[in-house]
């Protein structure tokens, strides 16, 4: 598996790091950046082979299988749009495109038997997630009845100082479509289908052009509810899911990447024996995080299948992303369907107005 990699950044070298030990053959072939002196020092650190500043060339001189794409969310579109005209298969950093409208024209570019779109979401990949989805398909914990996915993470203002970040235009939102996503996508693979959406949004404390919390009540097709937080006002920071099945809770607490430790499961009185029967029975040993997802994607690209996670898949989770805008723009609930072709919110995340999230303070960023 020849790989190529775009975008030489911070999560770039978690990625060189991550295939690099990978067990699955693979071959770092070239690395591209516009930035021609962090791509040359990084083609150093990591041992490859080549490296340029412009994509094109990189394909068509050292013919990659797949391309990953470590550019700010403002460039993934066009990076992969270009990958998969050269027939190229194409793993993007999340979150994948900047609007649906773009996720689709991606999709369309893809063949039937490749080249295929997938996008990095980790946090799916961990034996934990896994384990959950078994059990949960098994009937073992029952029907799931409540969520609850929390993403309070804290960033200085500071952070916000790289200038494409807290902007629509090239970061695609704030911290329910650049952080609470990972947890978002993470609900909707226990969980499927949502069906309908109320949300707020602020900006609260961080000079932004987005949102800086956001806040929403999800409904699932299955008849579960989830309570969803997104804030990166939060000094004491979590990546927090919960789900009540009849059963069962089920809790994950961590940060930025689990093991299997912390995942805990509380029976409900009465089923103490099959449910944790069946919770140790489970699978076990795999933490998550980007090397256990690209095991996953390169095995699909070797058995000729379409990598996991699929355009699909994850314009279900951004899909739910667009909605918490929309909703918090409209004031009311807001169903899939709506979020279609002619809609504002299938064009851009921020909808009919980039300016429509006011600051309480009064002022302007
Ligand atoms: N999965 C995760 O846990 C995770 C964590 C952090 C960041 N990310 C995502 O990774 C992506 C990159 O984030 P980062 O923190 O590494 O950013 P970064 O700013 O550190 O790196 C981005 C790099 O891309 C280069 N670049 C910009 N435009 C380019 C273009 N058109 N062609 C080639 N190179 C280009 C920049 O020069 C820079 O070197 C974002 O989408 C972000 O959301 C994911």
């Amino acid at each position: 598996m020849r790989i190529g990699l775009v975008g030489t950044g911070n999560i770039a070298r978690v990625h060189a790091e991550a295939l690099l030990s990978l067990d699955e053959p693979v071959e770092l072939v070239g690395a591209v950046d516009v930035d021609a002196e962090r791509v040359r020092d990084f083609a150093g650190r990591f041992g490859i082979p080549a490296h340029y500043t412009d994509l094109d060339r990189m394909l068509a001189q050292t013919r990659p299988d797949l391309v990953h794409v470590c550019t700010p969310p403002g460039a993934h579109r066009a990076s992969a749009r270009t990958a998969l005209a050269a027939g190229v298969s194409v793993l993007v950093e999340k979150p994948p495109t900047l609007s649906l409208a773009e996720l689709d024209e991606l999709a369309a570019a893809q063949g039937e038997s490749g080249p295929w779109l997938a996008t990095v979401f980790q946090h799916r990949f961990g034996s934990g997630a896994r384990r959950l989805r078994a059990l949960l398909h098994s009937g073992v914990l029952g029907r799931p009845l409540l969520a609850v996915c929390h993403t309070t993470w804290f960033r200085e203002q500071s952070y916000f100082d790289v200038p494409w970040r807290g902007r629509w235009e090239t970061e695609g939102g704030g911290p329910t479509m650049g952080h609470g996503i990972h947890q978002m996508d993470l609900l909707t693979a226990i969980l499927g289908e949502w069906t309908e959406v109320s949300a707020l949004v602020r900006r609260q404390a961080r000079r932004v052009r987005t949102e800086d919390l956001s806040m929403a009540h999800v409904s699932f097709a299955n008849g579960a509810v989830a309570s969803v937080v997104n804030s990166v006002l939060s000094p004491r920071e979590e990546s927090y899911l919960r789900f009540d099945f009849e059963r069962a809770t089920v809790e994950l607490t961590h940060l930025y990447g689990y093991g299997d430790d912390d995942w805990r499961i509380t029976p409900a009185p009465g089923f103490e024996q099959p449910v944790l029967d069946a919770w140790k029975a489970g699978e076990t040993g795999h933490n998550s995080g980007h090397r256990a997802q690209f095991s996953a994607v390169v095995r699909a690209l070797r058995a000729g299948a379409a990598p996991p996670v699929t355009a699909g898949e994850s314009a279900r989770t951004m899909r739910l992303v667009a909605a918490v805008y929309a909703s918090a723009r409209t004031g009311r609930p807001v169903r899939p369907a709506e979020l279609g072709p002619g809609s504002a919110f299938y064009e851009r995340m921020s909808g009919d107005d980039p300016d429509w999230i006011t600051d309480p303070t009064g002022d302007r960023p």
